[in-house]
């Protein structure tokens, strides 16, 4: 029998034990091979728009410190764990060319104009995003059996998490010097939300989805297919209310208040979202 090689609580993402995984478990499951290649893309981009925020909050030395020692390793170390996954579990994908056509397109969609009109909208933009990221990989960690993914996902989820608390900590900071009011941080909220339904995890899928065509062997009969399998079993086991409490949080509404939006919330969340 396959024995363990370290406890399942003492590794960390720094040093995942692969030898541990019993590829059988996972390769047949074609949906897992999608979302953490997909997933191991957008990670590794975050390189490339951490320096267009960087550049945005150029001056605040504390802003600037944590993105660049702690928030951008930490995301391109998720990346480098979710592909080396990929590379054990189904070794015969060409990652990198998958990778190279994703990161073309990818680019060229990461500008500075895209960024909030001010460093605090900035921040609850920034906590919508990390609200994504929390929330789908607690989704993911409800989708594998396999103990070592399940593992990264839980750990990488703690650490998606953190950084909405950082940025949540941020906002806080500059709404005490400048609050921007409460109409002002729904439509940010808004337009976050609004901008990942037509999210970077399409054009990641598109992409992995192209080479494994290229390579013979889709798994899907189409893009269509794909997308839709995938958005079922996302959503099967996304956390709406956990989302819906961490969107509405930077509103800072009286607690009556935000326990009575937080079914509708809930609801709308899970129709812009999904
Ligand atoms: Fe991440
Ligand atoms: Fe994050």
């Amino acid at each position: 029998m396959h024995q363990p090689t370290q406890s399942a609580k003492s590794w960390t993402l720094d040093n995942v034990p692969y030898g541990d995984v019993d590829p059988s478990m996972v390769r047949d499951q074609e949906h897992l091979f999608y979302l953490v290649t997909a997933a191991s893309f957008i990670e590794i981009a975050a390189d490339l728009y951490t320096d267009n925020l960087i550049q945005y909050f150029d001056g605040d030395q504390e802003v600037v410190d944590w993105l660049e020692n702690k928030w951008k390793p930490e995301e391109v170390r998720h990346g480098y764990v979710l592909r080396d996954y990929v590379a054990h579990v189904w070794p015969g994908f060409d990652w990198q060319a998958a990778y190279d056509g994703f990161f073309q397109e990818y680019s060229r969609m990461c500008t500075v104009d895209e960024f909030e009109p001010s460093r605090c909208l900035e921040m609850v933009a920034r906590c919508v995003v990390e609200t994504g990221t929390s929330t789908f990989y607690q989704a993911m960690s409800q989708l594998t059996e396999e103990p070592v993914l399940a593992g990264i996902v839980a750990r990488i989820r703690a650490d998606e998490v953190g950084h909405y608390k950082y940025f949540y900590r941020f906002f806080r900071q500059y709404s005490a010097t400048e609050p921007p009011g409460r109409i002002k941080i729904l439509a940010a909220l808004k337009r976050r939300m609004i901008e990942a339904r037509n999210d970077d995890a399409e054009c990641a899928l598109r992409h992995a989805y192209a080479i494994r065509c290229r390579q013979g062997d889709p798994g899907f009969s189409s893009f269509k297919e794909l997308m839709s399998t995938l958005g079922a079993q996302v959503k099967r086991h996304y956390p709406v209310d956990m989302a819906a409490k961490m969107l509405i949080k930077p509103l800072d509404l009286p607690r009556a208040l935000a326990r009575l939006l937080q079914g509708p919330v809930a609801t709308a969340t899970k129709k812009i979202m999904l």
